[in-house]
């Protein structure tokens, strides 16, 4: 798919408004419309990037972003610091290992602190689930959240949509399978919400002990045996074991995982012959993926997740700082 330009706001039912939230904590909170806008608006940034400018944008020039993680990041992180600094924001990092965080204050003293600091946006990864919203709810500034607990990482998914989009020209009516550890996973959860409310249908393949209980209720289809989730799929989606959320044996070993989960390129034959494949990363190659599919520049969409993570942060520390800056149009 090529560029699509930013529609006007009124295209956007309902309620006038395009995107009408202070912060984004979740895919939980959003509509259809909602997501599509802010796809929409990503594309523009998408063209930006790979224009190559040197100067990129001032949307965003005077205002403060801190970006709060409390816990490790890589690609997240840099994602958001380049999608700041490409819309002329002043950037600034907090790492908890070297916060006052490790010398016991608490998240509540610590979200005051960077409040007086008067942030105009905030971006924050945490360990547990709950712990963005309680921030937001005591800040004056938009919030976002880059991953809490097992709960939501809504720009993960926002960019796993914008690359379905892309590479299959759509992201509705789609057999999307979701795979691996299930259970620990907030990108999976995230996914889970927004790919159905686009309305694909959504498979779950994961081991019984890394099933989370009652996930039927967010309907999805839920299988154990990996070839008869991912048969006919367009889409597969896989997730890494998360060893550091689990407290208990969860698996036999990693090796009989491979055998059973590994998306091998094999196994990968019974999806669609254009399926492709996804992976938010990091990725444990030879344990949930082999490298012979992580690698394959056809079906493989991981680079290009990447590339999408930095234009959806833009669009969204866009959107979300508009009302701040006043922009023409907005309340
Ligand atoms: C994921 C995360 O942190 O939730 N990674 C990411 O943000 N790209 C998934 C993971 O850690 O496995």
């Amino acid at each position: 798919m090529t560029s699509a330009t930013l529609r006007p706001a009124s295209d956007y039912p309902p309620g006038g408004d395009a995107f009408r939230h202070r912060h984004l904590i979740g895919i939980a909170q959003l509509t259809p419309w909602e997501i599509s806008y802010v796809l929409d608006a990503a594309e523009h940034w998408v063209d930006l990037n790979r224009s190559g400018a040197a100067k990129h944008d001032d949307a965003l020039a005077g205002l403060t972003i801190i970006n709060a993680f409390f816990e490790n990041s890589t690609r997240t992180l840099l994602s958001f610091e380049i999608a700041g600094k490409r819309l002329g924001a002043d950037v600034v990092n907090m790492h908890a290992a070297q916060s006052s965080v490790k010398k016991g204050e608490t998240l509540i003293d610590t979200a005051m602190t960077l409040n007086a600091m008067r942030a105009d946006a905030m971006v924050i990864r945490h360990h547990s689930s709950g712990a963005v919203q309680l921030i937001a709810d005591k800040v004056d500034c938009p919030v976002l959240n880059a991953g809490d607990g097992r709960h939501e990482h809504p720009t993960q998914a926002l960019l796993d949509a914008l690359t379905i989009r892309r590479r299959l020209g759509r992201v509705e009516g789609l057999t999307i399978a979701i795979c691996g550890d299930v259970l620990h996973s907030r990108v999976a959860r995230s996914n889970i919400l927004a790919l159905t409310l686009l309305g694909n249908e959504v498979r779950i393949v994961a081991p019984p002990t890394l099933t989370p209980p009652a996930i039927d209720r967010m309907h999805v289809t839920t299988f154990t045996d990996m070839d008869e989730g991912i048969k006919d799929a367009d889409v597969v989606m896989m997730l890494r074991l998360q060893n550091e959320r689990m407290d208990g044996a969860y698996l036999p070993s990693a090796r009989e995982y491979h055998a059973l989960y590994g998306l091998t390129p094999t196994r990968l034959e019974k999806a669609r012959p254009d399926a492709i494949v996804m992976h938010p990363g990091p990725m444990n190659r030879g344990v949930e993926i082999d490298s012979s599919v992580a690698d394959d520049p056809v079906r493989s969409t991981i680079t290009e997740q990447v590339e999408m993570g930095v234009a959806v942060r833009m669009a969204c520390l866009d959107i979300l700082t508009r009302r701040k800056r006043k922009v023409a149009g907005w309340a």
